[in-house]
C-alpha cells in the first residue's frame, strides 16, 4: 500500500510503498483511510532531531505522517464490540504511557510522566496510508455527513478540551450554563483550531471576537461574519491599551502560539475570567509582562491556563460538535478546508501557501 513517510531530520515527506496492515489482535479494526488534515505539528515532525531513533516507531528507520484521518471500517476482529465494515470513523492519536494514574483513567491527555506515543507525531506510525490498524477503544465513530470534512473533527478536539477546561476553571462562581457564566469570549487567530472555537462558542450562544493578523476585510473577518462573530484585526488594536477597542472577556482562547499575545491576553480578562494557551509558544526569547498584569490576575482572581491534546469526552463533543456546525452554519465548517491535494501532490500538501485554513488530502476519497 501507499504512504506517505519521513525520516530523522529529512525537512519533508515522500511517498513509500508498505506492506498493508494485518489484524493481530481481536479487539483491532482494519480501517481504509479516506483523507488526512495536515497540520503545523506535522511540519515540526519533519524537522524534528530523532537521534538515536527517538521518536521512531520501535524497530523503523521512518515515520508514517498524518494525524487528522477520517476512514472506513474494512475489517474488524473477533472481539470487536461495536463497530462493524463500512462504518465511519475518526482515530484518536494520543496513546498512554503504561504507569500513570491519568493514562490508566484513559485520560492520557493528562498523562503524567510524559512517557506517551501518539500516532503520526511520535513512537507510533500515523495515518498518512491506504490502511491502518488500530484498537476498536481508539476510533470513534462519525455520521456518514462528515466523510469529507471528518479531519477536522481532531483539530476541533483542541478548542472542546480548552471550552471544558475554561468551564471546570470557572465552576466555583456561583453563576451557571456550561461554561459557568462566559458572556464574552475572546478567540486568537485565524487557523483552523480558531475558526473552530469561535464557530464552538457560536454554537453556545457566547458573543464571541476573534482577533488576528489578517485585515479587516480579509478571509478570516468573513468567516467570522458569517457566524456571526466580531472580527479584530490586529492593526486595528493600540497593543498598549487592547481594551479601549475590545473591551474584556470572561474566556479566552489564545490559537496563534505567538508569546506576545499569551501575555497581552492577561490584560484582556474580565474579573474572574479564565485564558487558555492552546498555540504552545516555542521560540526561545524573553518575553516582557508588565508588573501590573501580574497584580490584575490577584485583584481580578484569572485563571491562566494551558492545554494540549484531548480526552474522550473532548472528541465525543467535537464529533457532536462538528455535525452541528455542518447543519447550522451553512457551509462554513466545509470552507474551512481550503486546499485539497492528492497522495502523489505530497510535497505540495506540506507546503505553507498563503490563505490556506486547512489542506487535506485525499488518500482513498470516495
Ligand atoms: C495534535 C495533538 C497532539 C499535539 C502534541 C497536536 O498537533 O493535534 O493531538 O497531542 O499536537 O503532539
Amino acid at each position: 500500500m501507499r504512504a506517505i513517510v519521513t525520516r530523522p531530520g529529512a525537512g519533508r515527506a515522500w511517498i513509500a510503498e508498505l506492506p498493508e496492515p494485518a489484524l493481530d489482535a481481536d479487539d483491532e479494526v482494519l480501517v481504509q483511510i479516506l483523507r488526512v488534515g495536515v497540520c503545523g505539528t506535522d511540519r515540526h515532525v519533519m524537522q524534528r532531531d530523532f537521534s538515536g531513533g527517538r521518536g521512531l516507531p520501535a524497530g523503523d528507520d521512518y515515520l508514517v505522517v498524518g494525524h487528522e484521518a477520517v476512514g472506513r471500517v474494512l475489517r474488524v476482529g473477533p472481539g470487536v464490540r461495536c463497530l462493524r465494515p463500512g462504518d465511519l470513523v475518526v482515530p484518536t492519536v494520543r496513546r498512554g504511557c503504561p504507569t500513570c494514574p491519568a493514562c490508566d483513567a484513559g485520560q492520557s491527555d493528562l498523562c503524567f510522566t510524559g512517557n506517551i506515543r501518539e500516532r503520526g507525531i511520535v513512537g507510533l506510525h500515523g495515518f498518512l496510508a491506504e490502511q491502518i490498524v488500530d484498537r476498536e477503544e481508539n476510533l470513534i465513530p462519525v455520521p456518514p455527513e462528515l466523510a469529507t470534512i471528518g479531519p477536522l473533527v481532531e483539530s476541533l478536539c483542541t478548542p472542546e478540551k480548552a471550552l471544558r477546561r475554561i468551564g471546570n476553571a470557572r465552576a466555583h462562581l456561583p453563576v451557571g450554563g456550561e461554561l459557568n457564566g462566559v458572556e464574552r469570549a475572546l478567540v486568537t487567530g485565524s487557523g483552523p483550531i480558531a475558526q473552530l472555537a469561535v464557530m464552538a462558542l457560536r454554537l453556545r450562544g457566547i458573543a464571541t471576537w476573534q482577533l488576528a493578523r489578517q485585515p479587516q476585510d480579509g478571509p478570516a473577518a468573513e468567516l467570522a461574519q458569517r457566524v456571526r462573530a466580531t472580527y479584530v484585526s490586529l492593526r486595528e488594536v493600540d497593543l498598549d491599551q487592547p481594551q479601549a477597542r475590545l473591551g474584556a472577556f470572561d474566556a479566552i482562547v489564545e490559537a496563534t502560539g505567538a508569546a506576545e499575545m499569551s501575555v497581552l491576553m492577561i490584560g484582556l480578562l474580565a474579573r474572574n475570567g479564565v485564558v487558555d494557551l492552546v498555540g504552545g509558544p516555542s521560540e526561545r526569547h524573553p518575553v516582557l509582562i508588565q508588573a501590573a498584569s501580574l497584580g490584575g490576575m490577584v485583584g481580578k482572581n484569572l485563571t491562566v491556563l494551558g492545554s494540549v491534546n484531548a480526552n474522550a469526552a473532548d472528541w465525543q463533543a467535537a464529533v457532536r460538535d462538528l455535525t452541528a456546525m455542518h447543519r447550522t452554519f451553512d457551509g462554513v465548517a466545509a470552507d474551512l478546508i481550503t486546499h485539497t491535494f492528492g497522495l502523489d501532490d505530497v510535497d505540495r500538501a506540506f507546503d505553507r501557501v498563503p490563505g490556506q485554513i486547512k489542506a487535506v488530502v485525499e488518500v482513498t476519497g470516495d
